[in-house]
């Protein structure tokens, strides 16, 4: 990953190269650095979508698959599509799986009952296509459901927040998987818009009940909404 943050078919070349070489150690290293509490946040995503059992689901930016088959045990049927073979390759699901780019999706107009994605909009390369590659594919009264980092609104924790993710994660990644890879992740923030203006992209978009939760202390967040009918 360069030093600088890339952007452009820069940005999807270095995102691509990334994931493919963390791959093999990608849950690992979540696991360790979450302390498992993307495992619930994961969960609360699928449980938000509040679809019928059977509903089409599409997860992009599935990566290694986690919110797949937490989409599978919920009784959804959902595909993942990720950009990286590596992470595909790794991937440990049932679900079926393409490689395809999140903002060009083999999918025909308003077929989609919901969209998960988890961890990946700071990886895009712009969030207005994205959001309207969404509204394309989804059914009328469709739901979304999009987890991301985020900082934490109390100083102390802001603080905390920023020593663990700024120093220590790099360290641990570095001994355990890429060093770089993970200097990257918290530099990564910076391509995420404020949050009302994310609110406002998406409510363009074409989606209504947008809204923003704030996950254990503001360390995440999940954002969701519904396809305007
Ligand atoms: C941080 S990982 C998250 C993986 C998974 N969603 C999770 O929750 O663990 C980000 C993923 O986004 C994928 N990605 C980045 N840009 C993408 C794009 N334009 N289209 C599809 N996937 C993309 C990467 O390959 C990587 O697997």
């Amino acid at each position: 990953m360069p030093d600088s943050l890339p952007e452009g078919d820069e940005k999807v070349t270095a995102v691509r190269g990334m994931f493919d070489a963390i791959a093999p150690r990608y849950d690992l290293v979540n696991r360790i650095m979450t302390f498992r509490l993307d495992v619930r946040w994961r969960r609360l995503a699928v449980s938000s979508l509040a679809l019928r059992r059977g509903s089409v689901v599409l997860d992009l930016a599935s990566g290694t698959g986690d919110l797949c088959r937490e989409l599978e045990s919920a009784g959804l049927a959902p595909v993942g599509i990720d950009l990286s073979y590596g992470m595909l390759a790794a991937a440990r699901t049932t679900a079926p799986l393409v490689q395809g780019d999140a903002l060009r999706l083999p999918v025909r107009n308003r077929t989609i009952d919901g969209v998960t994605c988890g961890f990946a909009l700071r990886n895009l390369v712009d969030l207005e296509p994205f959001f309207a590659e969404l509204a394309r594919v989804l059914r009328p009264g469709a739901r979304i459901a999009l987890l991301e980092v985020a900082t934490p609104p109390n100083p102390v924790m802001r603080w905390g927040h920023a020593v663990y993710f700024g120093k220590v994660v790099p360290v641990i990644g570095g001994l355990i998987s890429d060093a770089s890879a993970y200097r990257y992740l918290p530099r990564s923030v910076a391509y995420l818009p404020e949050p009302e203006q994310m609110r406002a992209l998406i409510g363009d978009a074409g989606f209504v009940d947008v809204d923003r939760r704030l996950l254990s202390g503001g360390v995440a967040q999940l954002i969701t909404a519904t396809r305007r009918p």
